[in-house]
C-alpha cells in the first residue's frame, strides 16, 4: 500500500472511485446535491484545476496502481487542516486504509505547523473517527448542504504563530 498525492496520471482512477463512493455511500445527500458535487465543486476538471496549487491536498491510497482510497482536505488555514471527503473502495474497507489516510494527512498538517485536524461528518461515522483519535466538538442542526452534521476534531500540536509566515 502506498500513499500518493493526486496527480495528472492517477486522476482518472481516483475520480472513478470518488464518483462511486459519492453516489453509493451518502444517503444524506439528494441526487441533485451529488450531481452538483460531481459536476461542479468536485468535478474531475475542478480536481485537475487544483493540481499544483496551494489550496487542496488530495491523498490517494494505491495498491499496484489501483486507487483504493482517497482523502480530500485543504492545505491548512489558521493552523487547522479541514477534511472534506474520505472514502475507501467497498471491498477494501476495514483494512486500516481510512486510518492510514487520516494519519498521512495529519503528518502533512504537522509539517505545515498546524495544531488541529477537523471535519464535518454524520452520526453513523462517529465511532470510526473516535477510533481514529477524533473528539466530538458539537452538532450543527442544519449545516453544509442542509444536513445535520457532527463536527469532529483532533488536536495535533500547539498553536504556532509560525503558521502565519
Ligand atoms: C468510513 C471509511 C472511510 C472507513 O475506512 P476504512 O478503511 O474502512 O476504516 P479503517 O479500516 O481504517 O478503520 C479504522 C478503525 O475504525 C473502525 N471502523 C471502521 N469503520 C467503522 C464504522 N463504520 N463504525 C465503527 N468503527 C469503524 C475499524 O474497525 C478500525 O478499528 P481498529 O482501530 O480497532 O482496527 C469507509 O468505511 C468508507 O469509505 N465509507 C464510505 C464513505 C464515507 O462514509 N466516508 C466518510 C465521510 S465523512
Amino acid at each position: 500500500m502506498e500513499i500518493l498525492d493526486l496527480n495528472e496520471d492517477n486522476l482518472d482512477s481516483f475520480f472513478i472511485l470518488f464518483e462511486q463512493v459519492v453516489r453509493e455511500d451518502f444517503s444524506e445527500y439528494s441526487g441533485r446535491i451529488k450531481n452538483y458535487f460531481l459536476t461542479k465543486d468536485y468535478s474531475k476538471d475542478t480536481f485537475r484545476y487544483f493540481l499544483g496549487k496551494p489550496y487542496r491536498k488530495v491523498l490517494l491510497a494505491t495498491e499496484k496502481d489501483n486507487v483504493v482510497g482517497y482523502l480530500v482536505g485543504d492545505q491548512t488555514y489558521g493552523g487547522v487542516g479541514f477534511i472534506s471527503f474520505l472514502g475507501v473502495e467497498r471491498t477494501r474497507r476495514n483494512n486500516g486504509i481510512g486510518r492510514m489516510l487520516l494519519d498521512s494527512y495529519e503528518k502533512f498538517c504537522k509539517n505545515k505547523k498546524a495544531h488541529m485536524v477537523k471535519l464535518s461528518t454524520f452520526k453513523r461515522l462517529m465511532p470510526f473517527y473516535t477510533q481514529c483519535g477524533f473528539k466530538h466538538i458539537g452538532e450543527e442542526e442544519m449545516g453544509y448542504w442542509g444536513t445535520r452534521n457532527q463536527i469532529m476534531g483532533k488536536i495535533i500540536g500547539n498553536w504556532n504563530e509560525d503558521t502565519l509566515s
